[in-house]
């Protein structure tokens, strides 16, 4: 058990990022109500993936982790969520195949809802108003009435997140993910980019792997591992309430876990040692994610895993490193080298788009080349440094939207416009997102050649 917590035991901390409820009763009727609803995930689950993450710190394995910035009320939907989850899995069989590893699947999905703001005030022209703090708090609608924090909307995101969660399941266990599907799905995406002379080489070695496969009889029908996949949830865990009301005692080991989700993380801005959201997130066993930041100081990292991660449990964290294309090579390495001297198990991943948003034609947008190129820098790194590049973090969504320039087809700042939907950061659409695993994938693929040539040679 951990010492000196309770699942409230946040709340005699200083806080950062609390809405502004104007009924309090209102806000604790709602925690209680949520305090009965059953559990989102279990605790078994969230122990298969940290144990699969175990297996990525020791290098043994690739996170990907991805999906909205945030997720909204109105865009729920079955194709929303088939459509993501398709791009997902394409990604992660184009990975699995340029890294030789297993893919642990983790979706910023089903309770992605809470958003952390740089100010507390919108400004539009002459009008000041609150903050837009995610779906699960108030309205994006810049008006005075929607801005108001609504303790219901918790009770409205749970419910989306069970639906959303359902959906996932099935999708998952029920055939959808059946890897001769995936791989067709992507050889369709292949044919229709004007890269596809690029990304035509691996998908044939792909292809010539299936056949290989079903020559010697392994196959979707004969064995259940082609045709299910495992998938696991993730949201940051900013709104302490509504965590709180969700944390459940695990009846098999008598410990405590989030039952919101598989993963939680702490964001770039509540990762205080002393505050609310570590105090939250000591105490319950899941696998945790923590943002790292440029301001994030090696002996700062230190204690922060002193306090996640005291038992220095494989799989238990994961450090989300998002500096910018053109900081990263300045402040991974002190972490890394920190991390290694004091012999923590961690796993690396690389979030490559909070570092790297820039403003253009009024949209907050992000540019292909310094998402790539923020990755690029995270593999070169490790390797300099011996260490394991353990996975990739992204904003993405299985629609085709402009919110993100660059990738193949050169989205400029003049199509943000078109279709710009994000309720908060810009997303890498599908084919971005696909696209940044070909790139990936060939780079792994090439990384390890040169290792062989050195063994060898
Ligand atoms: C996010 O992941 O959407 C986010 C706000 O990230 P960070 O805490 O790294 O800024
Ligand atoms: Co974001």
């Amino acid at each position: 058990m951990v010492q000196n917590w309770t699942p409230n035991s946040w709340r005699q901390k200083p806080i950062q990022q609390v809405p502004d409820f104007p009924d309090m009763a209102a806000l604790a009727a709602a925690e209680a109500q949520l305090a009965t609803y059953p559990p989102l995930v279990f605790a078994g689950e969230a122990r298969r993936l940290k144990s699969q993450l175990a297996n990525v710190s020791e290098g043994k394995g690739f996170l990907l982790q991805g999906g909205d910035c945030a997720e909204s009320f109105a865009e729920h939907g079955a194709d929303t969520i088939r459509d993501f989850f398709r791009a997902f899995l394409q990604m992660a069989v184009v990975l699995t195949f340029g890294a030789q590893q297993p893919v642990v699947k983790v979706g910023r999905i089903a309770g992605q809802f809470a958003k952390p703001r740089s100010s507390n005030i919108e400004k539009q022209g002459d009008v000041e108003l609150p903050s837009y703090r995610g779906d699960i708090i108030n309205g994006i609608e810049f008006t005075e009435k929607a801005r108001i924090p609504d303790p219901e909307r918790q009770i409205m995101a749970y419910r989306q997140s069970a639906a959303t969660l359902n959906l996932l399941r099935a999708f998952a266990m029920g055939g959808y993910a059946n890897l001769d599907n995936v791989h067709q799905w992507m050889l369709g995406f292949v044919k229709e980019s004007p890269q596809a002379e690029r990304y035509r080489k691996l998908a044939d070695r792909i292809s010539e792997t299936m056949d290989f496969m079903k020559a010697i009889g392994i196959t979707p029908e004969s064995n259940p591992s082609l045709r299910e996949t495992d998938f696991f949830t993730s949201h940051e865990a900013l709104l302490l309430g509504y965590e709180q009301a969700l944390t459940r005692v695990d009846s098999t080991s008598g410990d405590w876990y989030a039952t919101s989700g598989h993963m939680i993380w702490i964001g770039d801005r509540t990762r205080q040692a002393d505050h609310a959201h570590i105090e939250y997130c000591r105490g319950i066993k899941n696998p945790l994610g923590l943002k790292c930041g440029p301001s994030l100081t090696a002996d700062g990292l230190i204690e922060l895993i002193d306090l996640l991660n005291p038992q220095n449990e494989a799989g238990r964290l994961t450090l989300i490193c998002r500096f910018g294309h053109d900081k990263v090579a300045e402040n991974l390495p002190r972490l890394i080298r920190a991390v290694e001297k004091e012999g923590r198990k961690v796993v690396w991943s690389c979030d490559p788009m909070h570092g790297n948003t820039i403003t253009l034609n009024n949209y907050k947008t992000r540019p292909f080349e310094r998402i790539l190129s923020e990755v690029e820098s995270f593999f070169q790194i490790h390797r300099a440094e011996g260490t394991h590049p353990g996975g990739i973090h992204i904003e993405m969504t299985g629609n085709d939207v402009t919110e993100c320039t660059g990738g193949a087809r050169a989205l400029s700042g003049a199509d943000l416009a078109d279709r710009y939907h994000t309720h908060c950061d810009p997303r890498l659409n599908a084919d971005q997102a696909l696209e940044l695993a070909f790139l990936l994938a060939e780079r792994m693929k090439g990384g390890r050649d040169e290792k062989r040539m050195v063994v060898n040679g």
